[in-house]
């Protein structure tokens, strides 16, 4: 709704507008601050605000308002070019039917929703980018089809329900961001025969052996063994500051020679999946080692599949596939564990959604022929870009 003059407000419905003239500006105030403590109610209890703190969405929106950043995910050519493909040529389920882009940022997926058929497509943007979104939409004379939203899709009205929800929501290690939990909110606007682009996501894990990363990163501390740094020694904080660099997610590439085993697979079906399901995952692991050596750590990776009724398109981010802006992700450990080739690595790994709109993984492993036992707790909200 908006202001109209010093006591009238214009108010849009869903189909219609209405004029609302006050007799008095007193009145029209007091019109005013019950809509605005109504608004900011449902912003202090919202989901999302519920499971994020303030300080962190803010930086997050910022982050996402910068036309760079929207470049950036652009650019990556093998995450929008297959976006792309799983759209278009999966036409039949675009054409003439409603559709909801959580996330929109520029409206890219938006402008391939249309491309495909889509008779209405709300783009819903939560960062300043909505502006832009808005702007690209009317200067390519698509305002008939494409209705740019502002907001957080937990804080949002639509008008309809829609026919299939699209978004880009995946974050480093998949779950970084925690979007995907934003993603299965908007379920609550799919028609009950709906579908979901992407449809599901396979996480893939795997030991590793990376002598160099693991002494690259533990000699990252040698700064803290110093004992006499303008005359203070420092080297009380040095385990500490092995602990926070082993601490750190590893965000690269590397060969996938240095996997020790066939990977684990966890599965996250969107369809049926709910917000809750990711507020903690536990993933149990048992590898297969295939070469005696020291383990250092586990690899992370991530799929998702866009399952449509003409094709299923894969967007995969495997080390064998080519790199994409979300790279790979190795975790390491306290301690590497030796395993010869036959043994077994088992434990699991725990990842506990937290108000940083990021998660603490634990990871415990054990070769279970010797019995040694090695873990780490891992923050995914500082990762190392190496
Ligand atoms: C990775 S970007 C993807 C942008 C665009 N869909 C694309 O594929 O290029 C994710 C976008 O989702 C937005 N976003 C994240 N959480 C949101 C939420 N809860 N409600 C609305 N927008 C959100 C961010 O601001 C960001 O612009």
């Amino acid at each position: 709704y908006c202001r109209v003059g010093k006591q009238s407000v214009l108010i849009m419905l869903e189909y219609n507008t209405a004029l609302l003239q006050f007799k008095s500006q007193a009145e029209y105030n007091t019109f005013s601050n019950a809509v605005k403590r109504c608004c900011s109610q449902k912003e202090e209890n919202s989901v999302f605000s519920q499971k994020t703190d303030e300080a962190s969405a803010t930086q997050y929106f910022q982050f996402y308002g910068c036309l760079s950043q929207q470049q950036n995910v652009m650019q990556d050519f093998v995450r929008t070019a297959t976006y792309y493909r799983a759209i278009v040529q999966n036409y039949r389920d675009f054409t003439d039917k409603v559709v909801l882009d959580v996330g929109c940022g520029s409206g890219i997926l938006s402008f391939f929703a249309a491309q495909a058929g889509a008779r209405r497509v709300y783009a819903v943007e939560a960062s300043s980018m909505a502006e832009y979104a808005e702007l690209l939409v009317r200067s390519n004379n698509l305002s008939d089809k494409i209705t740019v939203l502002t907001g957080k899709i937990e804080e949002m009205s639509l008008p309809e329900n829609v026919d299939v929800v699209i978004s880009e929501p995946m974050g480093y290690m998949l779950f970084n961001e925690r979007m995907l939990e934003s993603y299965l909110h908007s379920k609550k606007w799919l028609k009950s025969n709906g579908m979901m682009f992407p449809t599901y996501s396979d996480i893939h894990l795997a030991p590793f052996s990376d002598e160099q990363l693991y002494m690259e990163q533990y000699s990252r501390a040698n700064f803290w063994y110093q004992e006499w740094f303008y005359g203070v020694n420092l080297s009380s904080l040095h385990s500490a500051a092995v602990d926070e660099y082993l601490q750190q997610p590893i965000v690269d590439t590397f060969d996938v020679r240095i996997l020790m085993a066939q990977t684990v697979k966890y599965t996250i079906n969107f369809m049926e999946a709910t917000e809750e399901d990711l507020h903690r995952v536990e993933i149990p692991f048992v590898f297969q080692i295939m070469q005696s050596g020291l383990i250092h750590g586990l690899a992370f990776w991530f799929d998702v599949a866009f399952v449509g009724s003409v094709v299923t398109v894969w967007l995969s981010t495997a080390p064998t596939e080519p790199l994409t802006h979300w790279y790979q992700i190795r975790c390491l450990l306290q301690t590497p564990l030796f395993a010869k080739e036959g043994e077994t690595l088992s434990g699991k790994v725990l990842l506990v959604a937290n108000k940083q709109q990021s998660y603490d993984i634990q990871i415990v492993a054990m070769v279970d022929q010797t019995g040694f036992k090695s873990g780490n707790i891992i923050d995914l909200k500082n990762p190392f870009f190496r």
